[in-house]
């Protein structure tokens, strides 16, 4: 077999064999392969697509290239979520200790933030002392102590996802159905989890820009788990506006906290239900309505709260030292006219609050657990000049100038009133 006529066979928009891809993915990660022969493969797949069973078996080379994590010694129902980013989603840090106030398992591996995308693990370390390095025997005994257990991904998942990934992001081919379809799969399946639902996101910030591109991207991957003999559920959400009113770190862990006890901002309560909702059908087979009825009751009743102190305390973490910290330094953007938010630009958003300190530009870059952004009117509403739209939260006052800048230039308002997206678009299940 020769890399030359794989190339040649995928450039026509033929479908390769299991072997083909076998040939090029796992000689790829054995240095056989050049990275201009895969670069000019993945540009192949980005111009021609893939077929459905291209897509699953690259999605299973790429499983198999690292770590399987067995959840067997994990009693009862276990499920994950995985989303495709957002601004200000904390939902994992809501729903991983209702899922399991509810007696569903979660086991949930999260990454770190890079660009203008939060990382749960981050925020996580935001609470002095809680650890997210945690061996799989060590995080399955927790999850059958308590129920829960967030940690951070094994460096082992999936590794030649990771290498095709960083070439994705230098060839402009990122942007393809199949290939994110098959590199999120392969980190998902490469987990034992009986469930998998995905929250797929669509908007400005998004790899997906139209709600039907999201149910495209959804439909793939649903179809790849099912095959897989998975339980799959998809929530296709908006990411037009952040989540919630709190982008960052610390100030993200305050929020998420007063989701659990019931008292969060609606749209993110709206979505953790839906996703909830949905997690938690997978794990017990009951309707979908009453499933999110429940998730909203162990909100209410301050079971999913408890849950989440349980897992900070056996994680090591002091929540009550966290929630004391404060950033050294606050500037206040407001209004600077009366009239409409018409548009708020999440990716700039995302990007300011990255400049504030609580993101990194480059992987090796270190993150101020305090700084962040409190976002105080969203697309649509009515403001009068002069009120809040912004409060920017830092460690150094010279981190504010550009950040300011940057927010500005997120909003943009006008005279008439703009009907918003709906945050929720579809349920596909
Ligand atoms: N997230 C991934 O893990 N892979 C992609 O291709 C896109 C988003």
């Amino acid at each position: 077999m020769r890399a030359y006529d794989l190339l040649e066979k995928k450039k026509r928009g033929e479908a390769l064999s299991q072997e083909e891809l076998h040939f090029l993915i796992d000689g790829y990660v054995q240095g056989e392969i050049p990275d201009y022969q895969m670069a000019a493969f993945l540009m192949a797949v980005c111009l021609r697509g893939m077929t459905d069973q291209e897509t699953e078996a690259m999605t299973q080379i790429m499983r198999a290239s690292g770590a399987q994590i067995d959840l067997a010694g994990i009693e009862g129902p276990t499920v994950d979520k995985h989303s495709t980013g957002g601004v200000g989603d904390k939902t994992t840090l809501v729903l991983a200790p209702a899922i399991a106030a509810l007696g569903g398992r979660m086991m949930k591996m999260s990454g770190r933030g890079l660009g203008y995308t939060g990382g749960t693990i981050d925020k996580l370390e935001s609470i002095p002392g809680f650890r997210t390095a945690l061996s799989t025997e060590e995080a399955v005994a927790q999850v059958n102590r308590i129920g829960v257990c967030i940690l951070g991904q094994s460096e082992d998942l999936a590794p030649a996802d990771k290498k095709i990934y960083a070439l994705r992001d230098l060839t402009a081919t990122v942007d393809s159905v199949p290939l994110i379809a098959a590199s999120i799969m392969s980190k998902k399946l490469a987990v034992g989890n009986q469930g998998i639902v995905l929250d797929v996101t669509y908007g400005s910030g998004a790899f997906m820009k139209t709600p039907e591109a999201a149910v495209q991207l959804a439909q793939k991957m649903i179809h790849i788990g099912r095959s897989a003999g998975r339980k799959m559920a998809a929530v296709i959400s908006s990411m037009e506006i952040p989540l919630g009113h709190y982008v960052g770190n610390l100030c993200e862990i305050r929020e998420a906290i007063d989701t659990l006890c019931g008292r969060g901002p609606e749209d993110l309560t709206e979505v953790c239900a839906e996703l909830g909702g949905a997690m938690w059908a997978l794990c017990c087979d009951k309707d979908r309505e009453t499933c999110r009825e429940e998730f909203l009751g162990v909100l209410q009743n301050g079971q999913a709260f408890e849950k989440f102190q349980q897992m900070v305390r056996a994680q090591g973490g002091d929540l009550d030292a966290a929630l004391e910290q404060k950033a050294g330094y606050t500037r206040e953007i407001r209004a600077w006219k009366s009239g409409y938010v018409t548009h708020m630009d999440t990716e700039k958003i995302g990007i300011a609050v990255m400049t504030l300190g609580a993101g990194r530009k480059r992987k090796e870059d270190s993150i101020d657990p305090l700084a962040g952004l409190f976002v105080a009117h969203k697309t649509g509403e009515y403001i009068e000049g002069g009120d809040l739209l912004f409060r920017m939260e830092a460690s150094s006052r010279e981190r504010f100038a550009s950040a300011e800048e940057i927010l500005c230039s997120a909003v943009t308002m006008g005279n008439d009133p703009v009907s918003t997206p709906p945050l929720l678009y579809k349920i596909l299940h």
